[in-house]
């Protein structure tokens, strides 16, 4: 203050507030380098059709009235944002076709470029985009870009974001490239097919926040130098080839929230400094080929709320600390070598959603406590040694949408309190059930799956089975049902769902003739799978299943059916499978049905069929012909003409 006297200051004050008068009122006009620029990238844009460049133009001003383009004080462009999805009022979902033109790296003094979505961008990215010293975001993803990360993208020193994800890059992702952008802090380069593994300067960029390389060929194992990532919250390296195990250096990542490594080839086991990650929340190691137990710690991770380990070769017992976890919404842990006892501390996972721990070697008796799940709905124990017996009476009690008990030693008869159940899935399958299909079944209204396969229940469908208008998926193989098929096709349907996807209905003792109208029922349209082989069903095959233009799967074999395979059969065109073996059919085989465009397996073996096997491009083995007295022509030997 001292070293200005008054009139200085003012003379001071008064030449500064007119400069910054020219510089706020009175923007400079757009500079001639950075429009030639931007006109020179529309030119490289071949399709415009939502107009999204329509405003820029020779004639007028890029600073003044080009959407999009934004300039600082001295005509100079600093942001430049056209992506393909953008919403101010209404969202609006356009596309732009072309490359980008190695111009855009003359804007020497922009901070933001944003040309995602734009979906048919194609072609590299020209090195010339190293220039851009200022650049803080770049957003090119949801392309068809092409080609590696340009070398010159080590100059980016001032990139804070950048997202490059699906698009169709690829190449190995450079560790010089990748240590020089420090000041990065989120970096998308998901749904690409780079290649090569993560390399170890990752763990210098100390401002990331975000990290995802989902979906792409990224192999060999995590550097152990991530783990100083201090600031890291998401980090998603799922759907690659990684290999190797879990850094023990992992636990460094104190302020990781998300961390999915599922579907990859990781071994080894959970280091104990897992239990370190106290921020985490969600949790995903599926798909890999982790072996060990799961950290007695773990409870020490108050913030979890999903935790999807399923599918890997995890041993030992479900650790009791898991009660701890106050949190957790989901826990899935299903097709591992968990063994011992369902822990009763489970119970109070008060906010506890979803409980899956099917295919394991968990042994019971059930804790009784878990009837405190009050949030429960998906409970999956199938396929443990669990010795159920029944199926506890106190499961009445929770509020259950899913419940898969299969195989796990239930015997006797459907109790008659699931009839209250609100169950959208019920799979009881393979295990020692008796009894008959209650009338009451018409009651679980809500049921959308049901699968009793593999038991012994002996009964015909009853009237009121009409009642599941929601039903979709209906499993009762291998059982010894009996009596007619009609009731099953005349169910209900609460348009737009209930309408059937698969039916098997295999190995039973159903009888009479396989309905001639099931193909014009409406609870048949829009089904895929149709099982109904080794019953009693005689007749002949009702041509109007020609009209399920759904259809994928069809196998008849082993019934009494006789007459011709119908030739509208040929019509259900999605058909990849038809399997008629061991019938009585006789007649030829339809040209139409064997040219079918998906068919890749056939079998009428052992019937009565004759004639010259019809042309077909398929490659169909002898053995799907085989025992027909009158059947000839290629795979089997020729016919002998006269
Ligand atoms: C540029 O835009 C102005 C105003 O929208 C229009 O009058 C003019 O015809 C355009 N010029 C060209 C070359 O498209
Ligand atoms: C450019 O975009 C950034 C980020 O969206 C924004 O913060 C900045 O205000 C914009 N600059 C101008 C001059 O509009
Ligand atoms: C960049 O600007 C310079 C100087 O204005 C010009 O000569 C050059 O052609 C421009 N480069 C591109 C790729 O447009
Ligand atoms: C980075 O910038 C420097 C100086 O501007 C330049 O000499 C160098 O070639 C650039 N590096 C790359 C890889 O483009
Ligand atoms: C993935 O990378 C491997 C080599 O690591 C290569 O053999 C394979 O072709 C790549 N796959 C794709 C889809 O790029
Ligand atoms: C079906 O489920 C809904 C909730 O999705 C529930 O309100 C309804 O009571 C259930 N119906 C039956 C018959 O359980
Ligand atoms: C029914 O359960 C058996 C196993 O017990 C399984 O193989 C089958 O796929 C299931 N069916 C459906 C429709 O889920
Ligand atoms: C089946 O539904 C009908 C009406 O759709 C109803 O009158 C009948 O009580 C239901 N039967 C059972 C067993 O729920
Ligand atoms: C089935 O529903 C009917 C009509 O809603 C009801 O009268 C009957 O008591 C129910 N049966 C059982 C076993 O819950
Ligand atoms: C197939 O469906 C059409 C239209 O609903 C119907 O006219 C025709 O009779 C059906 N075909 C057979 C064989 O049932
Ligand atoms: C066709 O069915 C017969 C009888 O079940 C079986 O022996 C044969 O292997 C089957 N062939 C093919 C190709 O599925």
């Amino acid at each position: 203050m001292a070293l200005f006297t008054p009139p200085i200051s003012l003379a001071l004050l008064t030449l500064f507030s007119s400069i910054f008068a020219s510089l706020i009122l009175k923007t400079e006009q757009c500079h001639p380098i950075d429009s030639s620029a931007l006109l020179e990238f529309k030119n490289k844009i071949t399709d415009d059709p939502s107009g999204i460049l329509q405003t820029w133009n020779q004639s007028t001003d890029c600073c003044a009235s080009w959407e999009g383009v934004q300039c600082n004080s001295i005509g100079r462009v600093v942001n430049v944002s056209r992506p393909g999805l953008f919403s101010d009022d209404i969202i609006i979902n356009t596309y732009m076709a072309g490359t980008l033109s190695p111009s855009l790296g003359n804007l020497s003094f922009l901070r933001l470029l944003d040309l995602s979505d734009l979906k048919f961008l194609k072609g590299p990215i020209p090195h010339e985009l190293g220039k851009l010293r200022h650049l803080n975001f770049l957003f090119l993803n949801q392309n068809q870009l092409t080609g590696s990360i340009p070398l010159s993208f080590r100059n980016l020193t001032s990139l804070k974001r950048l997202y490059i994800d699906s698009n169709r890059m690829s190449g190995v992702i450079d560790s010089t490239i990748v240590e020089s952008w420090k000041s990065i802090t989120e970096l998308g380069m998901s749904e690409n097919e780079f290649s090569g593994g993560i390399p170890s300067t990752i763990g210098k960029l100390a401002v990331l926040t975000t990290l995802d390389l989902h979906l792409n060929n990224i192999s060999s194992s995590i550097p152990a130098s991530i783990g100083n990532l201090k600031n890291l919250k998401n980090l998603d390296l799922s759907e690659n080839r990684i290999s190797g195990s879990i850094p023990t250096s992992f636990g460094g990542l104190s302020a990781l929230e998300v961390m999915y490594l599922d579907h990859n080839r990781m071994t080894g086991s959970i280091p104990d400094s897992f239990t370190d990650l106290v921020s985490l929340q969600f949790c995903r190691l599926s798909e890999n080929r982790l072996t060990g137990c799961l950290p007695r710690s773990i409870g020490k991770l108050k913030d979890l709320n999903r935790i999807v380990i399923e599918n890997n070769h995890f041993t030992g017992e479900i650790p009791s600390s898991i009660g701890e976890l106050t949190s957790l919404t989901d826990l899935y842990l299903s097709n591992n070598h968990f063994g011992g006892k369902i822990p009763a501390s489970i119970a109070n996972l008060r906010n506890l959603q979803t409980l899956e721990v099917s295919k394991n070697r968990l042994s019971g008796p059930l804790p009784p406590q878990l009837v405190k799940l009050k949030q429960l709905q998906s409970l999956d124990l199938s396929f443990n040694p669990l010795g159920l017996v029944s199926i506890p009476r106190w499961f009445s009690k929770l509020s259950l949408f899913r419940l898969l008990l299969a195989q796990t030693g239930i015997v006797g008869e459907l109790p008659r309190w699931l009839s209250s159940s609100a169950l959208s899935t019920l799979d009881l399958s393979s295990n020692g059930m008796t009894g008959k299909l209650p009338h009451w079944i018409g009651n679980m209204t809500n049921l959308s799956l049901l699968n009793l396969s593999n038991n012994g229940f002996h009964s015909s469908i009853p009237n009121e089975f009409r009642n599941l208008s929601l039903l979709m998926d209906l499993d009762l193989h291998s059982n010894k049902f009996s009596g007619n098929l009609g009731i099953i096709f005349l169910k209900r349907v609460n348009d737009p769902r209930g309408f059937y996807s698969s039916l098997d209905l295999s190995r039973n003792m159903f009888v009479g003739p396989i309905e001639e109208d099931i193909g014009n029922h409406y609870s048949m349209e829009s089904i895929e799978t149709l099982v109904l082989s080794h019953n009693s069903l005689g007749g002949s095959i009702p041509s109007s299943l020609g009209n399920l233009s759904r259809l994928t799967r069809l196998e008849l074999m082993e019934n009494g059916l006789v007459g011709e395979i119908p030739q509208e059969l040929g019509e259900a065109l999605e058909l990849t499978s038809i399997v008629l073996s061991s019938n009585k059919l006789s007649g030829r085989i339809p040209d139409k049905v064997l040219s079918l465009k998906k068919l890749s397996a056939f079998n009428v073996s052992e019937n009565d069929l004759s004639g010259e096997i019809p042309p077909h491009k398929a490659i169909f083995p002898a053995s799907s012909f085989m025992n027909n007295k009158g059947l000839c022509g290629s795979p089997l030997p020729p016919c002998k003409h006269h």
